[in-house]
């Protein structure tokens, strides 16, 4: 496995194997089983395997968060070696914004919806560093998370906007026993808060449980939901959300694929979750 940090010699270690079948698996590095997924998939699939470790400042919008984000670089270069991974693209700060870098991907009315209310300008940020890595890499695939359901949304519609051609992967989410999605941030939560953290993947199944067995009024349907959440003193509920799954639209009534999200703080730590339906994530490629 080669490591590099420059686009120069990104560039280099690329122009050897630009005829491969290529894949990227774009992190921010604090590597879990969920990533490991996603390496997984994409070591399957592709001939050449890029992966990328970079926590964009852009992204985020809270200073605490972006300093307080979980970094383990020696683990992670671990885990992207066994996971067969050919190349790791882990640039500086510098090396993706150097002093005169000034532009921005703005993303549409698409990004501003469910996460967009809460982090404005985040998946601005999210944009502008894949530009980036699309741009230089030229993967024909992307592999990216269901965890982050609407980020793979904004992915699709980045690609098609722009005419990237590269072909978006979406993997299932990857939960621990408890039923707690793994994420980076877990890793920031308290033994003690672990029980108050599993409530909102527990509140999403009650609401998809409802709706299996016919309720399809989505008031009704978030209040259940909350009805999970509320008696947890520990739990502040940022949002619960019953949307359209494609178009991210709040709905009235479930008709068609829907995703149950929100968000949760746990004392400092804010984690988010969805459950979908109606959606099939290995036919996505035509859903578009
Ligand atoms: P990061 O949070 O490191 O996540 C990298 C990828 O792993 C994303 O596609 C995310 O959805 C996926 N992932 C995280 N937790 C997962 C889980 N439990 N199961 C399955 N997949 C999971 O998402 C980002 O980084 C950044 O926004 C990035 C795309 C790298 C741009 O900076």
């Amino acid at each position: 496995m080669e490591i590099v940090r420059s686009v120069a010699n990104l560039k280099d270690s690329l122009a050897n194997n630009s005829e491969l079948k290529m894949g990227v698996v774009p992190t921010m590095g604090a590597l879990h089983k969920g990533h490991k997924a996603l390496l997984d998939v994409a070591r399957k699939e592709c001939k050449f395997m890029v992966a990328t470790s970079f926590v964009n400042p852009l992204q985020f919008g809270r200073e605490a968060d972006l300093s307080s984000y979980p970094r383990s670089r020696d683990e992670d270069m671990t885990i992207f070696e066994q996971a067969g991974t050919d190349l790791v693209w882990e640039p500086s700060f510098t090396d993706v914004y150097p002093d005169q870098f000034e532009t921005r991907v703005k993303m549409g009315v698409f990004a501003e919806k469910l996460e967009g209310i809460y982090r404005p300008n985040h998946f601005d940020g999210v944009a502008t560093i894949l530009c980036k890595i699309f741009n230089l890499i030229r993967p024909h695939m992307a592999y990216f998370g269901q965890k982050d359901w609407q980020q793979t949304r904004v992915v699709q519609k980045l690609i098609y906007d722009l005419n990237f051609d590269v072909e978006l992967r979406v993997i299932g989410t990857v939960r621990d026993t408890d039923g707690l999605a793994v994420s980076s941030r877990n890793r920031l939560l308290l033994p003690e808060q672990r029980s108050s953290a599993t409530k909102l993947y527990k509140a999403l199944k009650v609401g998809i449980h409802s709706f299996q067995h016919g309720e399809l009024d989505c008031d009704i349907l978030r209040k259940k939901m909350l009805d999970v959440l509320i008696p947890d003193e520990d739990v502040r509920v940022e949002y619960l959300s019953i949307a359209d799954a494609f178009e991210l639209v709040e709905l009235k009534k479930i008709r068609g694929p829907a995703v149950f999200s929100g968000a949760v703080w746990i004392d400092k730590v804010r984690l988010i979750d969805n459950v979908l339906c109606g959606v099939d994530i290995e036919g996505l490629v035509d859903a578009t």
